[in-house]
């Protein structure tokens, strides 16, 4: 090797581990992309909800694969240290007959885990239905474990109404909120959940507003609320509104993205606080559904621009996150 090469490889060696030191801690997200779990197949999570226990997401959603028994539905579960890398912990419930569903297909959607510290239970809240959407309840299952069998307990409509899309939202406090959407007077409630999280114990909000796929973060002194038009699975130009309080006034819902590009093609399911040493990042969570091949949706994540009132959602692309400091870059960012 000539002294010029040397220099060159040299050189290129340095750059590439000052390029490593630079992307230590950074974990790559491919939004819209094929999102392979530690078996490398494409994550069952959809319409999902987050939750932390020590330092272990776990991350809870539709199972929609392929080879799923007809007419059963399906929860997985994955979990994560670094909220990028997911480990398949396993169909944690399933659900082909329940009370009351006699009508054709059991619609089982946007499951959500709760921890309850004080009865030590994981309590999952589902939107149960019935083929044309008519049951329209939260059903409750419940385990000792996060990643263990869930069993199911009961259903019901939460403050005695109509319930389809659910969210889940923990505040700082770590009370714990179901958000579930109501058709007949458009809108979300937020419910606060009973001690046991077995019920909602009562009303907290109802932000009037024809939405649905409702995610509810607390950042920087203030409520945001996101939620998407009712258009099945078409996406849409998905909208967020600010309060002071969870119990609002809410303000005007605004436009998240750019209107014609109907949220990058994507839907609302969950906005996610990553709290670091160096930094606070909102992460959106989003389905990219394809209802012909449910099993082949996919999750458009980015972090959010947000403070002092707005909320926007910057144009999806390849991003790294570190959950330690909880800053984020994008992947084709100079160094
Ligand atoms: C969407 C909803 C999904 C699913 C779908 C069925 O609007 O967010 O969770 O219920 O409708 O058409």
């Amino acid at each position: 090797m000539n002294i010029l090469k040397l220099t060159f490889v040299l050189t290129a060696m340095a750059l590439s581990s000052v390029s490593a030191i630079a992307q230590k801690g950074f974990k790559e997200v491919k939004p819209g992309e094929i999102w392979p779990d530690d078996k490398n197949e494409h994550i069952q999570a959809h319409g999902g909800g987050i939750i932390k226990r020590g330092n272990t997401y776990y991350w809870f959603g539709e199972d929609r694969r392929k080879n799923n028994l007809v007419n059963t539905r399906y929860v997985g579960c994955y979990s994560s240290k670094d909220l990028v890398n997911w480990k398949f912990r396993g169909q944690v419930f399933k659900a082909s007959t329940l009370e009351g569903i006699r009508e054709g297909t059991l619609i089982l959607e946007r499951p959500k885990v709760f921890y309850n510290e004080k009865n030590r239970k994981y309590v999952m809240y589902m939107h149960l239905d019935s083929a044309k959407y008519k049951f329209a309840r939260v059903g409750v299952a419940v385990s000792d474990k996060v990643d263990g069998e869930y069993k199911f307990v009961k259903s019901f409509r939460p403050l005695g109404l109509e319930s389809r899309d659910i969210g889940q939202f923990i505040d700082d406090d770590g009370s714990a909120y179901l958000v579930f959407e109501s058709r007949p007077t458009k809108g979300f409630y937020i419910a606060k959940l009973s001690d046991d999280y077995m019920d909602v114990e009562k009303q907290v909000a109802f932000i009037s507003a024809p939405l649905e796929g409702g995610a509810i973060v607390h950042y920087g002194g203030l409520y945001y609320a996101i939620g998407s038009a009712l258009t099945s699975w078409n996406p849409n130009p998905n909208k967020y509104a600010t309060a002071t309080s969870l119990a609002g006034p809410w303000s005007e819902f605004k436009d998240i993205a750019p209107p014609e590009t109907n949220t990058y093609s994507s839907q609302s399911t969950m906005m996610i606080k990553v709290a670091g040493t160096k930094g606070t990042t909102v992460v959106f969570m989003a389905d990219q559904w394809k209802p012909k091949t449910h099993w082949d949706s996919r999750y458009l994540w980015m972090p959010l621009e947000i403070g002092n009132g707005k909320l926007w959602l910057p144009k999806p692309q390849p991003w790294m996150l570190n959950v330690k400091t909880g800053e984020w870059k994008n992947s084709n960012a100079k160094k």
